[in-house]
């Protein structure tokens, strides 16, 4: 099989997906329920299309929730994580090395395509009509993504300010002009709902996650590790004790 340029697309997250796998959290259950209140598709049977499933951290929890996954993901080592996972213990979950701006999928087959932090990767406007053609006429897209919500906590909100200072590539709460990616735009219909919950996590942890980012993997390795250990001294000095209440919100958008 000829994966180059499928490759080439998933090589940033590839860089990381140890630390992605290790360090990101997972979505909160209210989520889950107001997915279903918002699209009126019952997950247990559903056929979800996962798209930019990553390290599968989405496509378990629709899983668990019993829906049928097709994980789609141009990442090799990205999915490499999420099949490992998998095995055993979640059959139920098709991986497909692919790009989500075109499906290797028939037309009508899904009653959901999910973008869990994944749709500002793609193409706007060819995503969403990949999106509609793999659909059921009753289906729905759904993008969500697990944002820290700087502005509850001033910690946070230094972090934040550190990571704009020393990121070149940093877009995040700290930037004046940022916002949700523009998902609502490609709809006609579309219902959005913002979801808070709290992270417990221990710093280390926390800091796994920050090497995740598709900014940091863009950094040199010298200029990454000094600001994550930077961060970890301010951290560790707010909180010896080693572990962060992180206040987060999902913000999720659905249409049809
Ligand atoms: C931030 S990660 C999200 C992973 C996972 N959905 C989650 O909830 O943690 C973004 C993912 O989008 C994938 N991606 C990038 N370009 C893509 C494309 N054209 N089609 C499908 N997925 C893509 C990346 O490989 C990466 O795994």
């Amino acid at each position: 099989m000829n994966v180059g340029p499928i490759k080439d697309l998933g090589r940033v997250f590839d860089r990381v997906a140890d630390a992605y796998d290790a360090g990101r959290p997972g979505y909160p259950d209210e989520i889950f329920r107001a997915l279903n209140e918002l699209t009126g598709v019952d997950l247990d049977g559903a056929t979800t299309v996962d798209v930019g499933a990553g390290t599968g951290i989405m496509t378990r929890a629709l899983r668990a929730r019993g829906s049928h996954v097709i994980a789609v993901d141009p990442g090799v080592e990205m999915l490499a994580r999420l099949i490992s996972r998998s095995e055993g213990d979640t059959p139920g979950v098709a991986a497909v090395l692919a790009d989500g701006n075109a499906l290797p999928l028939a037309d009508g087959v899904a009653d959901l395509v999910t973008y869990a932090q994944s749709w500002h990767w793609l193409d706007p406007v060819v995503s969403i009509a990949e999106a509609r053609r793999v659909l059921r006429p009753e289906g729905a897209i759904v993008g969500c993504w697990n944002l820290h919500h700087a502005g509850q906590a001033d910690w946070l909100a230094a972090y934040e300010a550190r990571l704009a200072e020393a990121v070149p590539t940093y877009w995040g709460p700290a930037v004046e002009q940022w916002s949700v990616p523009p998902i609502a735009a490609a709809f006609e219909v579309i219902e959005e709902r913002w979801i808070p919950w709290t992270r417990l996590v221990g710093i280390d942890d926390f800091l796994l996650d920050l090497r995740s980012h598709s900014y940091m993997a863009a950094m040199s390795p010298r200029s990454a590790h000094e600001l994550v250990e930077r961060q970890r001294a301010e951290l560790r000095e707010a909180f010896p004790e080693g572990v962060l209440s992180v206040p987060m919100r999902v913000y999720l958008a659905v249409g049809r």
